[in-house]
């Protein structure tokens, strides 16, 4: 994505979370302003492969979600559903580094970066705010079966009945799941 699409969405994203009200958010998003999450990509060869492409998928998820949630008319608080899409790949900050290689440029894993996804990006979050619980599942399990083999390492809470389960339990987070899911791969430029 060019310069100045970043810079105008960045704008736009960060105007949208300062006005979250909750405590601890001006210092979350100087945090991820200081930390790249607005110019990182959001991997190195799948989605979002590119500056600003981690901000561009939490974007169009949140589009997304919004209007799923509106359309299923299920609950959701704005706050909630900001700090949710905007933290849930967190983890991510920081991840990649750039090669610039024959005229054009790509992003590698940094192997120093700590391991971990949802659960990082939740440690991340709770640095700076406080999380509900349901906030925490959203985050949790955003990444479906895919999660049991992230989470194995930590602990044996995660598996895919837990799952199930929690997906029947807690439509919200079938939806948050899938529509992640969704922007990554139908959604992409
Ligand atoms: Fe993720
Ligand atoms: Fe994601």
């Amino acid at each position: 994505m060019d310069e100045n699409k970043i810079t105008k969405l960045t704008e736009k994203v960060k105007s949208r979370l300062l006005k979250i009200d909750r405590k601890g958010i001006p210092e979350l998003v100087e945090y991820m302003t200081e930390k790249g999450f607005f110019t990182s990509p959001a991997s190195t060869k799948y989605h979002g492969n590119y500056d600003g492409g981690l901000l561009t998928h939490c974007t169009k998820f949140y589009n997304l979600l919004k209007k799923m949630h509106e359309m299923f008319n299920l609950p959701f608080d704005q706050d909630s559903m900001l700090i949710c899409v905007y933290g849930h790949d967190l983890c991510k900050m920081g991840a990649y580094y750039k090669i610039n290689a024959g005229g054009g440029s790509y992003y590698k894993w940094n192997g120093d970066h700590p391991k971990g996804h949802s659960i990082l990006s939740i440690k991340i979050l709770e640095k700076f705010i406080k999380l509900t619980e349901l906030e925490k599942n959203l985050i949790t399990y955003h990444m479906g079966m895919y999660g049991t083999k992230e989470c194995s390492d930590w602990s044996g809470e995660y598996n895919i009945l837990k799952l199930a389960d929690m997906f029947s339990k807690e439509k919200l987070c079938k939806l948050f799941y899938f529509c992640d899911d969704m922007s990554s791969n139908f959604l992409e430029e």
